[in-house]
């Protein structure tokens, strides 16, 4: 284990066991559609990696970056997209690739804001799902694992850009938090 954690609380087995699980859903319920992976940079990129190689059907693939707003003014509830889809999402069975629902705030502003472009349908699969923190009416239409609310590192999530690259998802030491 890496030495700024003190637990592990998803093992790498097990998150590519539920990862195997979630793409032969996925790929039973898109056999006959035009499936379209939209990741949300960063977090989004291991789950991809690893979801995406274990579909049996084909898919696009395509990046978006977004970030909350943290001006003095603005309470941070409002999304900015700082990197764009390369293509149109017109007719695409888009479904969007998410490290982890918090509050749901990205995702909602997400959604809504993709519905514009007329997707034909518009579907989210996150690894993680944190419910208790929710303060929007999002909700996972694929998720791999309920997690109690603590903040977790790992399989994509970071903490000041760390810790993405670990295999599995932990909870870092309460000392890192202060130094
Ligand atoms: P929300 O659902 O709008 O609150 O935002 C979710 C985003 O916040 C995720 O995509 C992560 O980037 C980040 N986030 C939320 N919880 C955690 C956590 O426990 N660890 C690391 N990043 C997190
Ligand atoms: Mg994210």
């Amino acid at each position: 284990m890496h030495p700024d954690l003190k637990e592990i609380i998803i093992t790498e087995e097990k998150i590519q066991s539920k990862i195997k699980e979630l793409a032969g859903q996925i790929s039973e319920d898109y056999k006959d559609k035009d499936l379209l992976m939209l990741v949300i940079l960063r977090g989004g990129v291991m789950f991809l990696a690893d979801l995406s190689r274990n579909l049996t059907i084909n898919t696009s693939i395509d990046f978006m970056a977004v970030t909350r707003y943290s001006g003095s003014m603005t309470p941070s509830n409002e999304v900015k997209i700082i990197k764009d889809l390369d293509k149109p999402i017109e007719d695409k069975d888009v479904l969007i690739i998410e490290d982890i629902i918090d509050n749901g705030k990205t995702l909602s502003f997400l959604t809504e804001h993709l519905k514009h472009r007329k997707p034909r349908s518009i579907k989210i699969c996150t690894l993680l799902d944190k419910p208790e923190r929710r303060k929007t009416s999002i909700q996972p239409d694929y998720n791999g694992f309920v997690i109690p609310d603590k903040f977790v590192v790992g399989y994509g999530l970071d903490y000041k850009q760390r810790y993405r690259n670990l295999p599995y998802i932990g909870v870092m030491k309460q000392e890192i938090y202060s130094s």
